[in-house]
C-alpha cells in the first residue's frame, strides 16, 4: 500500500497532513526517511513517525444504533454525522455501509474494508434488509401481494425486486427488501397509499441490531458477524 494511505489509516492524520509530514522528513520506513507519498509499504516494513513506530491498521467493522437526526455522510455543514458518534482514531478512514435517511433509526454498519462494504451493498448480492415501519394508516390487504410482485416506483423503469411486508399491530409493519434504492421503503409504502411516520432498520443479512445497544451507541462486529456476509 502507498505510504500516505498506510499512515493515514494507521493514525489520526489526514492524507494532507501525511503529505506535509513526508515533506518534512518525519516519516521513515525501516529507519530510512521517505518523502514520496507513493512509496510502497510492504507487510513486514517498520514505519515510524517522529521516531515512534506505528502499528498497522487492521480492518475495522462496527454496528451502530443510529439515532434520528444524524446524517449518513462523512461531513456536513448542517447536521451531525454518524461518524461523530464514534470514538475511534482515524475516523476519516471509515466508510458507511449503505445509507439511512436522516430520520431513520436502527442498524448501521461501518467499516474501512471496502471489499466487505461492496459485498453488503452490491445489488448483485441481494443482501436482505429488514425494517420496522410505523404507518399513518392501516396497511391495505393487497400490499403483501404488491410487494411480492414488485412495484414500479415513480420515475423508475424497473419494478422493485420481490419484497415482503408483514402487518403488525398498532399500524406497524415489517418490510424486507433486497435492494437499496433511494428512500425505497418509504416509496414502496407510499405506492400502497400509506405514509411512513417512523422507520427503523432491524437487520442486514444475518446481522441483527444488538438489543443491548442504546441509540447512538456502537460495538465492533464479532468474527461470526463479519464472515456471515
Ligand atoms: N428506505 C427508506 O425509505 N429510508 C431508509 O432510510 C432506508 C430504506
Amino acid at each position: 500500500m502507498r505510504i500516505d494511505r498506510w499512515v493515514s489509516q494507521a493514525t489520526d492524520l489526514s492524507r494532507k497532513q501525511v503529505h506535509a509530514a513526508l515533506k518534512e522528513g518525519r516519516i521513515s520506513v525501516n529507519n530510512g526517511a521517505v518523502t514520496s507519498p507513493a512509496f510502497p509499504v510492504r507487510a513486514d516494513d517498520v514505519v515510524s513517525l517522529d521516531g515512534e513506530n506505528i502499528k498497522a491498521a487492521g480492518a475495522r467493522y462496527f454496528m451502530l444504533h443510529k439515532p434520528a437526526g444524524y446524517l449518513c455522510a462523512t461531513t456536513d455543514a448542517h447536521h451531525p454525522t454518524v461518524l461523530d458518534l464514534l470514538d475511534e482514531p482515524n475516523r476519516h478512514g471509515l466508510q458507511i455501509v449503505g445509507r439511512l435517511d436522516l430520520d431513520t433509526t436502527g442498524l448501521l454498519l461501518i467499516t474501512d474494508d471496502g471489499r466487505w462494504n461492496h459485498r453488503v451493498t452490491s445489488p448483485k448480492r441481494e443482501c436482505a434488509k429488514t425494517y420496522l415501519a410505523t404507518l399513518a394508516e392501516p396497511l391495505v390487504d393487497t400490499a403483501e401481494e404488491q410487494f411480492r410482485q414488485g412495484i414500479l416506483l415513480r420515475n423508475e423503469t424497473h419494478p422493485t425486486r420481490p419484497a415482503t411486508v408483514e402487518t403488525l399491530p398498532n399500524n406497524q409493519c415489517r418490510v424486507t427488501i433486497s435492494e437499496g434504492r433511494y428512500h425505497q421503503v418509504k416509496r414502496m409504502l407510499g405506492a400502497v397509499n400509506n405514509r411512513v411516520i417512523a422507520l427503523h432498520r432491524e437487520r442486514i443479512g444475518n446481522i441483527s441490531l444488538d438489543p443491548t445497544l442504546t441509540e447512538g451507541s456502537y460495538r465492533p462486529l464479532t468474527t461470526e458477524e463479519i464472515s456471515s456476509i
